[in-house]
């Protein structure tokens, strides 16, 4: 890891284990573009590269004009209106109402470690492990500056980048747009793999070419949403799992969001991601700053498989924080699936009581024990314990809870308001809504307007008297609608169109004010399933609910989209009862506790209720939790096969980072007639090392079970799973 800068040619190169990233600043105007992004070079002076052409592009000097030299530069940050033609990155208006930014190099900064992004989720690194460039940039006209921040970080090939802009003029400005990241390549006949999905399908991987105009993949529901994930890869047409290049980009946020890719004349693709423009516009006064989010970079010559470890690896080193960011997390079970909105203080000790004999370590009531929540019409925003239905109070139901042995977790919806509450009725200007416009409803709730201080400090107060109440030891987050009829009593109408924003940034600011003030609280992230599964969250919450869809097959498919991106470690997963509440679908119990192993394991189901044969199941499942978690949650993650594209069968892997051990997880879905076994390939293994499959004599080499495979035998029947556990021998 190092970052570098040419005096000679005026370039900076940032290097990280296997790749470098190099800026170079075209003479004497500085415009700033981008070189290249790829494996590590040995030369630091590629600035050549960004002088295609016959003569050096120095648009007042030399006898092209600007326009045509703009219309193919590789813009580091790319600005519009003066000249180039693609998607800008950043565009603001000024105060006569022109839109036009052009921005050369007029400073720049190296330092060791890395500086927070005020009010926003970000990436960390010490003056040990990490490195930060900043390059400020200056629109001469206006006074506007961009300050480009790009990290590298110790042993992980993945850059940081965001940007900061900075009104150092003399009038108000208005920003359209501000992207967090861009970058310009040649394009070899790359695909794109987005991630897509709805409701209890999150995160489906769909993988098409990029064709020529702009393709993207966006939000506009005032959080990343079910629908589609701040993410786009983009990848020669031949790469695999494990072969080929991969740039993957990744924005650190939970809001509006925006990825695209930009295909234009000259065959160059422009890769972008950012806040949604639309819907967003910012006053900027003289003086005044905004910081736009963080946007991580991985390149990976080993294929999709080496862009997933990065991320990875990036986000358990250096975005996840708090007491859990290394532990195994309890294993808890939940009572939404379990009773919905039917319970009451005597079923949930019978859960528990049954669930702690079982093994199971803590007990998470969900949706429905505050004000007068007895269904999802009413009392959202009433943060007060319903002493009818949960008889003894709050303090009493969580020590009986914790004789037990248990550990109790409680479910919250910060961000919501009932029509039918007293806090509606109190503050019915606290929803978001445009004034003469009646606001729409979803799932009979409203959105507060969390980006005033006011509702904040109300919510974090109610919060914290329930968490001091007891000793809560969890909270599950959750979000269920999306934000609509986007008004804001508390702005002026020059600034609506900072709400969405500024909703954001107070979700944020709220989940920081409860990990400080409660530091050892494990917090679950949670919107609806998992329509804010996102890196923004993961700053705040070690895990995040993957879904609401807990059927063990759609969950192969849902869990293969999550881990392209999103360690393990973080994925909620749980065993609940069949037939499945989503899809009607019965599984068997042993496969639905395999294909939650993959991520945090826990339960959703009534234990008094489910059937003996199932239940009896329950402490091999929780010594198989307790024996391999702490190898899924740390180790390196191989895909084997994907169920979601051969439709059979799904195989995936874990390899500890010493490389002694790995678990392999095989789940064959679907039964096939006159089959034989399947040859199955393994990976991360040392070559060189002998290994064991557990419960067998005889050795192999890791190049063995590499090349040549094992073999899986044909399973008889659909939905039945297997694991393998190789140990070094
Ligand atoms: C949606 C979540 O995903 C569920 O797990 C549950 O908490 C419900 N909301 C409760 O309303």
């Amino acid at each position: 890891m190092a970052i570098m800068y040419n005096e000679k040619n005026g370039s900076f190169k940032l290097d990280t284990k296997g790749t470098s990233y190099v800026i170079g600043i075209v003479d004497e105007e500085k415009f700033v573009g981008h070189a290249y992004y790829g494996p590590r070079l040995l030369d630091d002076d590629v600035n050549y590269l960004l002088k295609t052409g016959e003569a050096p592009f120095t648009p007042e000097k030399n006898s092209r004009d600007r326009l045509s030299f703009l219309d193919c530069f590789p813009q580091e940050y790319p600005t519009g209106g003066v000249g180039d033609f693609r998607e800008s990155a950043v565009m603001v208006r000024d105060n006569g109402g022109h839109r036009a930014l052009a921005l050369t190099l007029s400073d720049y900064r190296i330092y060791k470690g890395k500086d927070p992004l005020a009010g926003l989720p970000a990436t960390w690194g010490s003056e040990e492990d990490t490195e930060t460039l900043e390059l400020t940039l200056v629109d001469k006209v206006l006074g506007i500056k961009a300050i480009l921040s790009y990290s590298v970080f110790e042993g992980i090939d993945a850059v940081a980048r965001s940007v900061r802009l900075v009104n150092d003029g003399e009038a108000p400005v208005t920003i359209e747009r501000v992207m967090s990241a861009s970058i310009d390549m040649d394009n070899r006949e790359y695909d794109k793999i987005i991630l897509h999905g709805s409701w209890a399908r999150e995160r489906h991987i769909d993988r098409t070419p990029v064709s020529y105009g702009v393709q993207s993949t966006s939000s506009l529901r005032g959080e990343s949403g079910h629908q589609q994930q701040p993410f786009m890869a983009l990848l020669e047409k031949s790469a695999t799992q494990d072969a080929g290049e991969v740039y993957g980009i990744n924005l650190i946020y939970s809001g509006n969001c925006m990825t695209l890719a930009d295909r234009g004349q000259f065959d160059n693709v422009r890769l972008m991601t950012g806040i949604n423009p639309e819907g967003f516009s910012w006053k900027l006064n003289p003086g005044e700053a905004f910081q736009a989010p963080e946007a991580v970079l991985v390149y990976s010559a080993e294929g999709l498989g080496g862009m997933s470890r990065a991320f990875h690896d990036l986000y358990r080193n250096h975005l996840i924080r708090g007491e859990y960011r290394d532990k195994k997390r309890p294993i808890l079970i939940n009572n939404w699936e379990a009773t919905y909105f039917d319970f009451n203080e005597e079923k949930l000790l019978a859960i528990a009581k049954e669930a702690s004999a079982l093994g199971i370590e803590m007990l998470v009531m969900d949706d429905g024990w505050f004000g007068n929540r007895f269904d999802d019409n009413r009392a959202l925003g009433d943060w007060e314990v319903n002493e009818e239905k949960l008889k003894g109070g709050l303090k009493y139901l969580v020590d009986e809870v914790n004789k037990l042995g248990m550990k109790f977790g409680i479910w919250f919806e910060p961000e919501m308001i009932s029509p039918d509450s007293d806090l509606y009725r109190a503050h019915p200007d606290w929803a978001i809504q445009i004034p003469g416009r009646t606001a729409g409803l979803a799932r009979n709730q409203y959105v507060l307007d969390m980006s005033r201080t006011e509702i904040q400090d109300y919510i974090f107060d109610k919060m914290a008297a329930v968490l001091h109440s007891a000793n809560i030891e969890y909270v599950k987050w959750d979000m269920n609608r999306p934000l609509s009829d986007i008004g804001s009593a508390a702005l002026s109408a020059e600034c609506q169109g900072e709400l969405f924003h500024r909703y954001v940034l107070g979700v944020y600011w709220l989940q920081e004010r409860l990990i400080t003030e409660f530091p050892k609280l494990l917090l679950e992230n949670c919107s609806g399933g998992g329509a804010r599964f996102d890196a923004g969250m993961l700053y705040y919450s070690p895990q995040i609910w993957c879904s609401d869809d807990t059927d063990a097959v759609e969950r192969l498919t849902i869990q293969e989209g999550t881990a392209l991106i999103y360690p393990l470690s973080a994925m909620g997963a749980h065993v609940s009862d069949c037939p499945n509440h989503a899809v009607g679908r019965t599984t068997p119990f042993e496969t639905r506790g395999y294909v939650a192993l993959a991520g945090t394991f826990g339960y959703e189901l009534d234990v008094t209720k489910i059937p003996a044969e199932d239940r009896e199941q329950i402490p091999a499942q929780v010594e198989m939790y307790h024996k391999y978690n702490d190898l899924v949650r740390t180790g390196d993650y191989y895909r084997l096969a994907s169920y979601q594209q051969n439709r059979m069968y799904d195989c995936y892997m874990v390899a500890a980072k010493d490389k002694s051990e790995a678990l392999v997880t095989y789940i064959q879905v679907l039964g096939r007639p006159n089959s034989h076994s399947r040859r199955i390939l393994l990976k991360g293994l040392a070559a060189d090392k002998l290994y064991r499959i557990e419960g067998e004599e005889r050795t192999y080499y890791g190049s063995t079970l590499m090349q040549a495979g094992i073999l899986m035998e044909n399973i008889w029947g659909d939905f039945k799973g297997k694991l393998i556990h190789i140990v070094e021998a």
